[in-house]
């Protein structure tokens, strides 16, 4: 990266999308900053899609104003003095500059406004810690105080202070974002705190949803998936999450990889792989995520049925049928790992593109109005036919019929109930 002057930047900060209706507006307003990923993304000349607002005053009554202005509406706004505006097409988030105390490791922070320098010191890294002048004749005045420009350039994520993993152990997680994400390495220090966080399992302390927020994304890129888990295992950091977790990159680069191959999510792929070794130890960690609960039963399912799919699927050759009933109640997820875990392809691959899109020509009305009385037979009797079709063994509209009607006479007999049908 090359050295960036006030002049560039500020001709960047103009490039920003929807910047020429807010600059105007926050004139006369209290100083504001441009602050977070924003200044990263635009000091690595990247497109920023994120408008962060750091605000030296009151952030509330500032997006209130500069709503007015824009002709939008403020809002959400949180304890920490945040409020987002939304103007046609402009979303802006806004926050007072403030510092922060942590009453115990992991707790979510108690805070009181503070000055921009105080604010930039709160923050977890050097890279994130830089704030750009959006007011008045300082626009595109860059405020580096932690050396953010040159460990960009150098490609170093490096923490502010020795308690920063300790007072909110989620930035384990965000510095492997940071590493996997943009090509960077933790500077000494920082590994040699981030393994010490680890190993007092810190992240134990933090909310469920929290861990989650800052997980998921790791797991969503195919090509970065295998360096975050590399670096997840050598830092300890899956144990420290949970001990019955395993960051295997290599199974959950897989599970993610066929995942686009089944249709399955590839986050939930990956995740369920991370619990696939131990997946009943797993079980209240996943729970803790608060997940919605079709993706957390899809993940639960995945991690425990994967390994079970893949050792039934590969005893040897099953029928279509055998095949269909394996994977049928499965979510796309237990298919992606079971593969992760070495399930022959041709089975799933014929289940995924053939076998699930089978259906029957009759329905239950068609039996019904051959006589048969309503009642959980008919649905037995298509469920076998179903089966014969898969088989091969019947096909066409009269076979099927035929098929279903001599099944429900059978199970009437063996019911001890021969002859009542008509
Ligand atoms: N931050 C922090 N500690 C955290 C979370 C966030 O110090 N645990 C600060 C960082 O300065 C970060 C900013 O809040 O840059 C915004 O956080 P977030 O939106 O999560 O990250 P971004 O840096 O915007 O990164 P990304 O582009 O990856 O979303």
């Amino acid at each position: 990266m090359r050295r960036v002057s006030t002049e560039d930047l500020r001709e960047r900060v103009r490039r920003i999308p929807g910047i020429e209706r807010l600059l105007p507006a926050l004139d006369g307003l209290p100083p504001v900053y441009l602050v977070g990923g924003a200044v990263r993304d635009l000091l690595l000349g990247e497109r920023s899609l994120d408008i962060d607002l750091a605000v030296e005053g009151d952030a509330r009554s500032a997006a209130r104003e500069l709503a007015r202005r824009l002709d939008g509406d403020v809002v959400g706004h949180d304890r920490f003095g945040t409020a987002t505006v939304h103007a046609p097409d402009l979303r802006v988030d806004l926050a007072m500059t403030r510092k922060e105390r942590y009453p115990r490791p992991g707790a979510l922070p108690e805070v009181e406004p503070a000055t921009l320098a105080e604010d930039l010191a709160r923050r977890d890294f050097s890279i994130n810690a830089m704030a750009i002048a959006l007011h008045g004749d300082e626009l595109g005045h860059l405020h580096d105080p932690f050396g953010g420009v040159r460990d960009l350039t150098a490609g170093i994520v490096r923490v502010l202070h020795e308690r920063s993993f300790v007072d909110d152990p989620t930035r384990l997680l965000r510095a492997l974002r940071y590493e996997t994400r943009l090509g960077f390495q933790l500077d000494p220090e920082t590994e040699r705190l981030a393994r010490e966080a680890a190993a007092r399992s810190l992240l134990r302390l933090v909310s469920g949803p929290r861990v989650r927020d800052e997980l998921l994304p790791l797991l969503e890129e195919i090509e970065l998936i295998p360096r975050a888990l590399r670096r997840m295992r050598e830092l300890g950091i899956d144990r420290s999450l949970h001990p019955a977790l395993t960051a295997d990159p290599q199974l959950a680069a897989d599970a993610a990889l066929a995942a686009n191959v089944v249709g399955a999510s590839r986050r939930l792929s990956a995740l369920a792989a991370l619990l696939a070794r131990d997946p009943e130890g797993a079980r209240e960690w996943l729970d803790e995520l608060a997940l919605r609960a079709p993706e957390r039963d899809a993940v639960e399912r995945a991690a425990r049925r994967g390994r079970q799919l893949a050792t039934l699927l590969g005893i040897g050759e099953l029928r279509p049928s055998q095949i269909y009933e394996l994977l049928a109640p499965e979510p796309p997820e237990a298919l992606a790992v079971a593969l992760a875990l070495g399930a022959p392809q041709r089975a799933i691959a014929d289940y995924v593109n053939r076998l699930r899109h089978v259906r029957l020509e009759i329905s239950g009305r068609d039996l019904v109005a051959a006589g048969v009385p309503e009642s959980p037979l008919i649905g037995q009797a298509l469920r076998a036919v179903l089966r014969m079709k898969l088989d091969g063994r019947v096909s066409g509209r009269d076979e099927e019929l035929a098929a279903a009607l001599a099944e429900v006479r059978l199970a009437e007999e063996a019911a001890g109930r021969g002859g009542d049908a008509k």
